[in-house]
Formats: structure tokens, sequence, C-alpha cells
């Protein structure tokens, strides 16, 4: 069944350990990211405690029997590209590049962190923005660009002259095309030869795909969030523009929502905490920026904002993550209405980590779950319970 993984919130629901465990489970032959680039920060962790840490590639990497797909609402950073391929010892004949996909020049990611010391909203300083911006004027250059000097030299002049006056106005030096067309070299020779029609790969098979969310639907940069928002369509109606594949082929949605929640970067967040009990949940959870290093503001679990996120993107059933983090806190609570409604519940001290199902948990947490899907707007199918591929229950 083609799945599809989405982030419910603000991002770093812990989408990429879902996706490692749907992928040990059923077996899916392609795993395809739709939208962002290096900005995502996808960690997994195998049952022997060995962690990677993704930012462009798909969360298959450890799977050997399944094919990463780039799709072309993707902007790629290719020297990143190039690290990570190496970093994890992914065979790159089991990545497919869409010739379609946007390119990140080094003068995205200086443009995006100068910018950041002026006016900015706190982005991840990956050239996110600037890469869109390039592909919105007409100026972006596409993967299928990298493969021919020449084209590519055209193509980066009219983009870089595009930029010129921003990057004066920021005191960035102007690059020349034939430099960066250097310094990027290396790293198109080792992928050069995966990139693409991925859509038309996509469209024509058969077998199973897992469609791979990266930041979250409240990031989309059509949600209510904006300005608060990345630059693509990380929401469900990217899946279909970002992979060029028609409605059909998406089976399910899945929806990933922590059991509190969390934010990096501005902007508006309704529960959020602060003080003590801020310090707390953010130590348990490890709430640091897994591509920034930034700590993550926290809050409580909005169940009026994750209802308004379950029917926009028709998702079918929820992964509730990081539930053991929850332990020994004195309480918890979620947010149920549009002004401050909250519902408080008694919390556990145990230490969840080693609970299999659903029996296995103490009564005042399986409480919790049932008071949350008891007003979710769709079904809980699992729990997570730790960060191990394993740590995981089945709900329903
Ligand atoms: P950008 O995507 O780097 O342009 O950042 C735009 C906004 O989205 C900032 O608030 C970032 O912190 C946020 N953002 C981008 N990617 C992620 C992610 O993977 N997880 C959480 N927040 C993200």
């Amino acid at each position: 069944m083609n799945t599809v993984v989405i982030g419910t919130f603000f991002g770093d629901e812990s989408k990429a350990r879902v996706v490692d465990y749907l992928i040990s489970k059923n077996k899916f032959k392609y795993v395809c990211r739709w939208a962002g680039g290096k900005n995502a920060g996808h960690t997994i962790i195998d049952d022997n405690g060995n962690k990677t840490v993704l930012h462009l590639l798909p969360s298959c990497v450890l799977d050997k029997d399944s094919y990463g797909v780039l799709g072309q609402g993707m902007v790629i950073d290719p020297t990143a590209l190039r690290q990570e391929i190496l970093e994890t010892n992914m065979n790159v004949n089991r990545l497919f590049i869409s010739k379609n996909a946007h390119i990140t020049m080094p003068y995205h990611i200086q443009i995006d962190q100068a910018r950041s010391l002026s006016k900015n909203i706190g982005t991840t300083g990956s050239g996110i923005g600037p890469t869109y911006e390039s592909k919105v004027r007409r100026t972006g250059i596409r993967s299928e660009d990298l493969i021919n000097p020449k084209i590519l030299a055209e193509k980066l002049e009219k983009d870089i002259v595009a930029w010129t006056p921003e990057m004066k106005t920021l005191g960035l030096e102007i690059p020349k095309a034939i430099s960066i067309m250097a310094k990027i070299d290396t790293a198109i020779q080792l992928f050069a030869h995966r990139i693409c029609d991925t859509a038309e790969l996509l469209n024509k098979t058969t077998d199973s795909i897992l469609f791979e969310g990266a930041q979250s639907a409240l990031l989309d940069i059509d949600s209510d969030e904006y300005p608060f928002v990345t630059s693509s369509s990380s929401s469900i109606g990217g899946v279909l523009t970002g992979l060029g594949i028609n409605h059909k082929k998406i089976h399910k949605v899945i929806g990933v929502a922590k059991a509190y929640s969390t934010r990096v970067g501005s902007g508006n967040f309704d529960a959020e905490l602060h003080g003590e009990l801020a310090d707390k949940l953010r130590e348990a959870g490890k709430e640091y920026g897994a591509t920034t290093g930034r700590p993550r503001r926290v809050g409580w679990l909005d169940i009026y904002k994750l209802n308004k996120v379950i029917e926009m993107n028709g998702v079918d059933s929820i992964v509730l993550s990081k539930l053991d983090v929850l332990s020994n806190l004195d309480f918890v609570k979620i947010k149920v209405g549009p002004s401050d409604d909250y519902i408080q519940f008694d919390t556990w001290e145990e230490d969840l980590s080693f609970c299999r199902n659903k029996s296995d948990l103490p009564e005042n947490a399986i409480k919790f779950v049932n008071g949350i899907e008891e007003r979710l707007k769709c079904p809980i199918e699992y729990v997570s319970v730790g960060p191990k591929r394993n740590d995981i229950i089945e709900w329903f």
C-alpha cells in the first residue's frame, strides 16, 4: 500500500524513525522525498543503537532492498548530497534523482545566512529559501543542467546576475560561474548518472512506494503559519507536484505527532511552555535541532491544531511519538480548543522504552493516549516509546 508519512506539526516529529520502522515491516521498493532539502534533519537509530542523521537522503539508507528517490519538488545541495552518500555508505546506484529538482548553489546558502543577520524568520541557513526564489523567478538551475557544462555555465551566470543587487546589499562577493562549477564538480561526478525522469519511474511502477515528508504540514509555504514557514509544499499537495505523480498513487496517509509539541525558529506557538517545565521537557526529549543544534521551543500537544491538519491532509491514522519523554513530569496537558482550553492528565514514573504492547504501559500512560485519541479526528495506529526502530507499540 503506497503510504505517505507526513509531519503534522512544526517538523521534528520523528518521521524518519517511523519511515525506517515501516520499511522494515512492509518492504517498500521506493522511498521518496518530495520537498525541501538539507534543512531536514532525519534521525534513525538501529536496534544496536547506531545513529544516522540524514538531511537529503530518504530514510531507507539502512535497508538494502529499497531505492531512494529525490523528487522534483526538492532542492538539492550537491556537495551536501555527496557528503551524505559517502558518510552513510549508501550505494549511489540505489538512488534516483529527479532531473527537475532544483540545485542549491553556494551563493544561495551565503544569501540565506547573510539575511539572518538582517531580516530572517530563523531559517536553518541551508539556502532553501533563496533556491526556491531562483526557481520561482525562472532563473533556477535544475539537476539535469549539471550534466551539461555549457548550459550550466549559462544558467549560473543568469542566476548570479539576478542575485547581484541583493548580494551587494548583503556585502557578499559576487561569485564566478566557473569557480562554482569547479567547486561542485566532484560531487556531480558521483551522482550524475542517477539523474533521470523520476516522475515517469514512479507513475509506471506497480511496486510499493513510501512518500517521506520533510518539515511538516504546518511549515508548508501555503499554511496559516505564513510567513514563519519553509519555502516548499511540505503538506499533502506537495506529494503530487513534488514527485509528478497522480493522486491515485496515494493509498494511505499516516500523520506523525509528538505526544507534546516543539518548534524551531520564529512564529506563533499557542501551547508553548516556558521556564523550568519547558527546560525539563526539552532535556528529556533532547529537543535540539538535528540540522542546526538550536534548542527547540517546547509546549503541550495542541489537539485543536492537529485536527485541522488531519482534515486538510486527509490523514488516515496518527503515530504518536516520544510518549516516553513525558515520564516523570508532575502532570501533562493537551490543548483542546482555539483559546486556552486545556485538559490535564496524571503522569507516570516508569521508563516506557521497554514496553512493546499496550498492556505493558502504566495505566496513566494508557489513559493519556486514550484521552488524545477520543478527541482526534482519526485513530492512533502506533505509539513510539523510544528512539530505536522497535521501540514502538501497535495501538490498533
Ligand atoms: P528554512 O526551511 O531553512 O528556510 O526555514 C524556514 C522555517 O522552517 C524556520 O522556522 C525553520 O526553523 C523551519 N524548518 C525548516 N526545516 C525544518 C525541519 O526539518 N524541522 C523543523 N523546522 C524546520
